[in-house]
């Protein structure tokens, strides 16, 4: 899609902008999206932005969830996709949430979830003795199978007898590529400091998952096989949470599935200042990929202008580095964490300002 629309670009002379798809969502996804454009707006990033009012308000108006055509139309017409949350108390199904998030993640097949987690500023981990520089790591999610799959069924529901079963979905397709996502993003990707990332770490629970566990073995040991200059590790999810709070130091680059990669992320989340630090994309290479703050819709602090931006407004720098524009990307992630120094932050992270004041101070930052 993006090669063959800048090859039209340059034949007819049209604007060579990125073309960047924009869903708020829900609650406090309304509120911190707009201060990631402010961001993106204020570096100068040759964007052009197309809202779409996809959510909870739409659905209870039209009852309209993904409109016919909505994925074809993400997938064709743009580079990328920028995003807040969905989940509104008022559809207490999450049926909206669940055919627009989870079926973009399945329809446009973007199987990588990348959660970078950075600690920008050491006041902001619960832990004793860790320091900025200690925790750089990232997880890669399994984001199209496991429990996404929604197989299974509940048998004689409602009595005393009511049986429930979940399947978790584990193909070999789906693990081989996400693996190999995992060691391609430490080949390509840099610590922090500039340092190359040397280690590759699988987490499952094959003692207990036997059946999924092993295939995730087997072809976790192939695929590090082909990748020598890495050390391959393992851990089993249970061990990796409590090695996550006692040093997070030992961490670089993380592969595992849908739901572990779902609860340690929040966990790693935690650790980095709380969900609203926490940046994410949704990638599929060479198509076009979503990009997401980490946390949810969060209905209780929604429409008080308290949510934290800086999690929208990082996603909004990864996005900008995903589509090669490095240095703008680099920019709005001075700026922030200009921000966190100067204590120009929401209360969740021990400032003062609000969700638009915060966001007006990053702008202004980048634009300085
Ligand atoms: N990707 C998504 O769209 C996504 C992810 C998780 C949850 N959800 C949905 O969001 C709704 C709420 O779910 P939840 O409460 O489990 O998760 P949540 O991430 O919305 O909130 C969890 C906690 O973190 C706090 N929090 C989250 N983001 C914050 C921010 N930017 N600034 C300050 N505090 C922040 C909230 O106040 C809450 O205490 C549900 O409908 C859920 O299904 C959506």
């Amino acid at each position: 899609m993006g090669r063959a629309r800048t090859r039209l670009c340059y034949l007819f002379g049209v604007s060579l902008k990125k073309k960047i798809a924009i869903l708020p969502g829900d609650g406090i996804g309304k509120e911190v999206i707009p201060q990631a454009i402010r961001a993106l707006e204020a570096v100068g990033a040759p964007l052009e932005f197309t809202s779409f009012d996809w959510g909870a308000d739409r659905y209870l108006t039209d009852k309209t969830t993904v409109p016919p055509d909505g994925f074809a139309m993400l997938g064709r017409d743009f580079d990328a996709i920028l995003l807040g949350a969905f989940g509104d108390p008022r559809v207490p199904t999450n049926i909206h949430a669940k055919e627009i998030l989870l079926g973009m993640r399945v329809e446009m097949d973007l199987y990588a979830n990348v959660r970078p987690v950075r600690l920008l500023d050491g006041r902001l981990c619960p832990l004793k003795g860790v320091e900025a520089k200690d925790i750089d790591f990232v997880v890669v999610r399994e984001n199209t199978e496991g429990v996404y799959g929604d197989v299974g069924g509940v048998f004689k529901k409602g009595t005393a007898d009511e049986v429930a079963i979940q399947e978790d979905i584990n193909t070999r397709k789906g693990v081989e590529r996400v693996v190999r996502y995992a060691f391609e993003y430490a080949a390509n990707h840099l610590r922090l400091d500039g340092s190359p990332r040397q280690n590759v770490l699988m987490c499952d629970k094959s003692n207990a998952m036997t059946h999924a566990g092993g295939l995730w073995q087997r072809v976790f040991k192939q695929v590090g096989s082909e990748h020598p200059q890495f050390k391959c590790e393992h851990m089993y999810v249970d061990a990796l949470c409590m090695q996550m709070v006692r040093d997070p130091r030992q961490f670089d680059v993380i592969v595992t599935n849908n739901m572990f990669g779902d609860i340690i992320t929040d966990l790693a989340a935690g650790l980095q200042g709380g969900l609203g630090m926490a940046a994410s994309g949704n990638i599929h290479p060479g198509k076009t990929s979503m990009f997401e703050p980490v946390h949810g819709s969060a209905p209780p602090i929604a429409g008080k202008n308290i949510a934290n931006p800086f999690g929208a407004i990082l996603t909004a720098a990864m996005m900008l580095r995903h589509l090669g524009l490095g240095a703008e990307a680099e920019k709005i992630e001075a700026a922030v964490l200009a921000a966190l120094l100067a204590k120009k932050t929401t209360v969740d992270i021990g400032g003062t300002l609000g969700t638009r004041e915060a966001g007006e101070w990053v702008a202004q930052r980048v634009g300085a």
